[in-house]
């Protein structure tokens, strides 16, 4: 089969397409021929060595395809969106240990741009516990979870103020100073920004806010003084890890899926590349030019 393997950590072209043999599932897993792959940010980050890289071999995460084989009968050749914690996803076939049924309504770009994001955001909107009045900041709301976290925190009947690197966001968070933008009173910041000028949001909650750490965009993880948290009774709320929030993200899915098929939840499909070309996929992604999901085809 035609995979995407890393060689090493550096720019995009660390990526090769090269011939390798199908994987075979192991017990619990399924086998799937791959008809969508997602290139989600972190990948360019564990591409270049910014964020630990995971095991050598066939790259990327999230796949939605066709069962070819699994311990269940009942699902071969039904779609299903799979996502791989040890990679193998930039390929023809993966084994995935993790996966969920697709509606027939849903495409396989639609389902693989919807399914790992879309989940992430439910989990978080619950760890967040938003309330309808609540005012609600949206870091990076041009990218995938940022997306869906505006459309659940508008449906929970949040205000919500966003931030972007374009000019139709609240706020442009070009500017290294946008923090001082923020307006005051917010409720709930959803940070996946990071770095050490998050701390200065601190000032713009509310008393008993909380902030959901969550990604490091800018390629480094937010550092927030105690001191900060504690004259406002603030919560900060680490989500993500296999063993807490991952579980319940996971348990998610099949409900991401749900409400992009009932219309509630509406993907945003950036560009679609060959397979082949995944190095031009993470250019694209790292352009930071797109909104919206980068989606391979094998
Ligand atoms: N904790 C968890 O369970 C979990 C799970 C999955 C992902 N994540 C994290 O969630 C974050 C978002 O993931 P995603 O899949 O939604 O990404 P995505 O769809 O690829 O979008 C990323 C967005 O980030 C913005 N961005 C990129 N570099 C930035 C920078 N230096 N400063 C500010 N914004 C920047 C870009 O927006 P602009 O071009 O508009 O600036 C882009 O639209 C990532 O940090 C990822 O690691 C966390």
């Amino acid at each position: 089969m035609r995979a995407v393997v890393q060689h090493g950590t550096g720019g995009p072209d660390v990526l090769r397409v090269e011939d390798r043999p199908e994987p075979t599932r192991g017990p619990g897993e399924v086998l799937v021929r791959t008809e969508a792959v997602g290139v989600p940010f972190y990948e360019t980050q564990l591409r270049s060595g910014l964020i630990p890289a995971g095991p050598p071999g066939v790259f990327g995460h999230e796949a939605a395809g066709i069962v070819l084989d699994a311990d269940d009968l009942d699902i071969r050749g039904k779609r299903v969106v799979t996502m791989s914690y040890t990679g193998g996803a930039y390929a023809e076939v993966v084994a995935a240990s993790h996966y969920t049924l697709v509606p027939d309504e849903l495409t396989p770009e639609v389902a693989v741009a919807a399914a790992v994001p879309a989940s992430v955001a439910l989990g978080l909107m619950a760890a967040a516990d938003v309330k309808a009045g609540e005012t609600v900041l949206v870091e990076a709301a041009s990218g995938a979870i940022g997306g869906y976290l505006v459309r659940l925190a508008e449906r929970q009947g949040a205000r919500v103020v966003t931030t972007a690197g374009n000019d139709e966001a609240d706020i442009d968070h070009r500017d290294p100073d946008w923090r001082q933008r923020v307006p005051h009173g917010i409720d709930v910041v959803f940070e996946s920004i990071g770095g050490p000028r998050a701390a200065e949001l601190t000032a713009k909650l509310a008393p008993y806010g909380r902030i959901l750490a969550y990604g490091s965009l800018s390629g480094e993880f937010p550092v927030y003084p105690v001191t900060g948290l504690i004259a406002r009774g603030l919560t900060l709320i680490g989500f993500g890890g296999p063993d807490a929030y991952g579980k319940r993200v996971a348990a998610g899915r099949a409900e991401a899926l749900g409400l992009v098929a009932d219309g509630t939840l509406t993907p945003v499909i950036d560009r679609t590349y060959p397979l082949a070309d995944a190095a031009a996929a993470h250019v694209r992604v790292e352009s930071r030019e797109g909104v919206g999901k980068v989606v391979l085809i094998p």
